[in-house]
């Protein structure tokens, strides 16, 4: 049985939650590793769609357990309300969702210091979800943050928030002239939290380690992606956690001894939400034009995405960082009805052609993406099921991204649901998932 890892290698939304969905009834068990209610994954079931933030996708394949582990943030308010939602819609969660207990909590001065922080940073705002992800791991370094367990113990969390509410307040006020908080408006809902959620909370690296002791498979699920790691991504552009394949050792508990493999998620082409750079990034019609057939509009705040061509240099960079051995590319339909297509091999910095993502803000303001162009294949990808099934262009786009980007596809996504997948033959894929084969049609 193998444990592995599937993360995004671009700038978030490459359509995680659909790849996790389609792997799950081949594993036992699913774990967030970081990020918070920042993420928005998206699962189409049938005519249904679910939106899943901080619980895993696993979720809606009956009798999968379902791990939120100690490198995620967690905003109680925001997770019962996603527990309650998916309850509704008839989702068992008891018996299958399990929280860590040394995951930490996003508190209301979070999303109020993220906002307050947003609005001094002027035009270097990083456009944020306004979560509060970021201040949550600020605390979470600065050891001062709050745990799940500590919610559980009224005497302690009473304690440690007195503390928080005390520096926060002086920061709110004081510098970023905001509202502040008492003691008493947060630890009274927060407490009802604790009763709701208590169920739920447990020691989860343990649970991993006896579970992958009894021959269980665990999935890694990322949230956000590559470009968006706080120290591999376009700093200080990035979420604030871990989200490549080290995130999802320390993010769990799980040894990377125990980790099997790297399955990175890619669009055929690229967004990205909030600000920092973008070389592919296309303006005026061609953008709306993907915006429209992608249906490019975040998850979670419902901003426009901004879009562009795929960029082959950030795809190797992401296989290199993470040890991708494939890839899944989703969304290939998007790019249906373009007669042309470009994919970016390189950037022109000062008349230098370079192939490796550069680490300096400068270079990024002024490299000029150099692209290869393909022509695209017209017709429609909806229904494929095979490799075979694609039209001949598809798959030489498909070809080309490969060798561009060192890695084969295992899994290729022409549409939102479950059916649009075609699984690939002679992929890492196979043996990591034995039971897949019987899929392969
Ligand atoms: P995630 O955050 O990586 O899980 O991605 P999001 O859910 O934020 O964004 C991906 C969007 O694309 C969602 O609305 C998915 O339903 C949708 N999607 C996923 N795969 C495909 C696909 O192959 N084709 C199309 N047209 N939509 C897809
Ligand atoms: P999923 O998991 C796309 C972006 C925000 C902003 C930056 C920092 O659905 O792929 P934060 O609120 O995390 O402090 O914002 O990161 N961002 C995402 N972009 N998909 C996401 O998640 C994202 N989560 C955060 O837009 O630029
Ligand atoms: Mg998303």
């Amino acid at each position: 049985m193998s444990n592995i890892v599937v993360l995004g290698t671009q700038w978030g939304d490459e359509g995680k939650g659909k790849v996790v969905d389609v792997l799950t009834p081949y594993v036992d068990v699913v774990v967030r590793y970081q990020g918070g209610n920042n993420a928005g994954h998206t699962v189409v079931v049938g005519r249904e769609k679910f939106v899943l933030q901080s619980i895993p996708s696993g979720i809606l394949h009956p009798g999968r357990r379902c791990l939120i582990g100690c490198g995620v943030v967690v905003d109680p308010a925001s997770l019962i309300q996603e527990m309650e939602s998916l309850v509704q819609r008839g989702i068992v969660l008891d018996g299958n969702l399990f929280i860590s207990k040394n995951a930490h909590l996003i508190l209301p001065y979070h999303p109020a210091l993220d906002r307050a922080s947003e609005a001094k940073l002027g035009n270097r705002r990083i456009g944020t979800t306004g979560k509060g992800v970021g201040p949550a791991y600020v605390d979470k370094a600065g050891r001062v943050g709050i745990r799940m367990a500590d919610l559980l113990d009224e005497r302690l969390f009473r304690e440690k928030l007195e503390y928080n509410v005390t520096q926060k307040n002086r920061l709110l006020r004081d510098i970023y002239d905001a509202p502040t908080f008492s003691v008493e408006e947060i630890l009274i809902p927060y407490l009802r939290f604790a009763g709701w959620l208590a169920p739920y909370i447990t020691d989860t690296a343990l649970l991993l380690a006896r579970w992958i002791d009894a021959g269980y498979s665990v999935l890694f699920e990322g949230a956000q992606g590559t470009m968006l790691d706080v120290d591999h991504g376009t700093y200080p552009y990035i979420t604030s956690s871990s989200t490549t394949a080290g995130g999802a050792s320390t993010g769990t508990g799980v040894p990377p001894t125990k980790i099997d493999g790297v399955f990175g998620v890619s669009k055929a082409y690229t967004t990205r939400v909030g600000g920092g750079p973008f070389p592919t990034e296309l303006h005026g019609e061609a953008a709306e034009l993907i915006r429209v057939r992608g249906n490019e509009y975040g998850a979670v705040t419902g901003r426009p995405r901004r879009c562009g061509w795929f960029d082959a240099v950030v795809g190797r960079y992401a296989v290199r960082l993470n040890g991708c051995e494939a890839l899944a590319l989703t969304k290939l339909d998007v790019l249906d009805q373009c007669d042309v297509i470009k994919v970016c091999t390189g950037y022109r910095y000062e008349g230098e052609l370079l192939t490796e993502f550069p680490v300096e803000e400068r270079i990024w303001a002024a490299a000029e993406p150099v692209y290869e162009e393909l022509s695209g294949w017209q017709t429609s990808t909806a229904g494929a099921r095979t490799l075979g099934d694609l039209p001949a262009k598809a798959r030489q786009y498909l070809d080309r991204l490969s060798e561009l980007v060192g890695v084969p596809f295992g899994l290729i996504s022409t549409g939102a649901v479950r059916d649009d997948t075609i699984l690939c033959e002679d992929s890492p894929l196979t043996g990591w998932f034995p039971a897949l084969r019987s899929s392969l049609r």
